[in-house]
């Protein structure tokens, strides 16, 4: 095992698999400034920058764009914590490990849990979800942007609409979305929307960005309790059900995040200046410049698996840019083929998980790693990693095909 902390030439590990990614070294030094008191001005000038620097990336004019201490599995807990009360119907679109876990929590929140599902590898359909609306009248409709567990993005559009029709919330994960494929977060009409730092947006995980309509402010703002130690007369609670998580009580955390500052956790110094400089290297290469790179990388990606005559897994016109998964050929051990090109490469490619586990790889181009010559250089280990398990490929055309895909547009 390296020691990535005490050696003369450290190992630089090219993390091409669903995330997490190499962080941008921007981001890195951003977290390697000083500490800030928390009410500090400086401290909550920066607060308020985040939440303006978040809002072209969402695609939304939403007041409430801030960040959820935690990994991306905080903002989707608050998210759903803050939204659903126990015994509510909530519809999950389910095609995949994430909307698994959107059940997963919803069970815990004692939500009474319909779902709209397809098989792993698809979408689920617009009217498909139109019929289980109607058929379910859901509190909240809750759905994964790119599931990473099948490579698949769910289409948005329309779905807002119908929610709103029917007098439902719409949730929307974007995890492994946000920061490589567009948001569009008020054309899509979601509510709640929220994402992670450790994949397209090239940072560290820690920091769940999050953005809330002012409908699904009003909703919450309706359970708003203020903790006992911090109440004075000015304050008043909401009177709805009180939100059964005191940490991911996204009341709370809008107090906080507000012009009242009133105080909730300790906001995670280091992980707000990772997030502020994740967004502002976005928005300084710029939305649509960040967007082609992704899609170009993962043009390139299927295309280089495609021509080392691997089977490209799932429904290929719902195909995340991000994260690509490739069957494992029969001829080959798929662990020994990861192993190898961590070890001889210094890179690393994803497993998969449930139904998928041990059938397919998973190749993610995200972030600061969405580059030409990390995924030439992927596939170009890769072929050679192949060769040497004995899997005849045709040499030379990985890399060949990738760097015609890049430039096609
Ligand atoms: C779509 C999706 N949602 C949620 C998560 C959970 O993220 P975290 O591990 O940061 O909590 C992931 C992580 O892979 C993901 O891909």
């Amino acid at each position: 095992m390296h020691d990535f902390f005490g050696e003369i030439d450290p190992p630089q590990r090219l993390l091409m698999g669903p995330g997490p990614v190499n962080a941008h070294p921007r981001v890195l030094r951003a977290m390697s400034a000083d500490l800030l008191g928390q009410f500090d001005p400086e401290m909550t000038g920066y607060m308020n920058e985040v939440m303006a620097l978040y809002r072209p990336i969402f695609g939304t004019d939403n007041r409430w764009t801030f960040l959820v201490n935690g990994t991306a599995r905080a903002g989707i807990e608050a998210a759903l914590v803050s939204l659903v009360s126990p015994g509510d119907v909530v519809l999950v679109v389910n095609f995949g490990r994430f909307g698994l876990l959107l059940t997963e929590i919803l069970g815990r929140i004692g939500a009474r849990i319909e779902t709209v599902e397809a098989p792993w590898g698809e979408v689920v359909p617009l009217d498909a979800i139109a019929a289980a609306i109607q058929r379910t009248a859901p509190r909240l409709v809750a759905t994964i942007h790119g599931d990473t567990s099948t490579t698949m993005a769910q289409p948005l559009g329309g779905l807002g609409a119908l929610c709103r029709d029917a007098g439902a919330l719409l949730y929307v994960d974007a995890t492994a979305t946000i920061g490589g494929m567009e948001l569009s977060v008020d054309a899509w009409g979601a509510d709640i929307v929220t994402g992670g730092l450790q994949k397209c947006l090239g940072g560290s995980s820690g920091s769940a960005p999050i953005t809330i309509s002012d409908r699904a402010a009003e909703h919450i703002g309706r359970r708003r309790h203020v903790e006992l130690g911090l109440r004075t007369d000015e304050f008043s609670d909401g009177d709805g059900l009180v939100i059964g998580s005191n940490y991911f009580d996204l009341g709370m955390i809008m107090d906080y995040w507000s012009e009242k500052r009133l105080n909730h956790h300790t906001e995670a110094t280091t992980m707000l200046y990772g997030a502020r400089e994740c967004a502002r290297i976005m928005l300084q290469e710029g939305l649509a410049a960040r967007y082609a790179r992704h899609s170009a990388a993962g043009r390139a990606m299927a295309a280089g698996l495609g021509a080392l005559g691997l089977t490209l897994f799932g429904d290929e016109r719902h195909r995340m840019t991000s994260v690509t998964a490739a069957f494992i050929p029969d001829e080959v051990d798929g662990e020994t083929v990861r192993r190898r090109l961590r070890e001889d490469f210094e890179i690393e490619i994803g497993t998969a998980f449930g139904p998928l586990a041990g059938k397919v790889w998973r190749f993610g181009a995200m972030g600061y790693n969405a580059r030409k010559h990390k995924v030439l250089i992927t596939l170009g280990a890769l072929e050679a990693v192949l060769r040497a398990e004995g899997f005849a490929c045709p040499p030379g055309e990985a890399v060949a095909s990738a760097l015609a895909a890049w430039d096609a547009v």
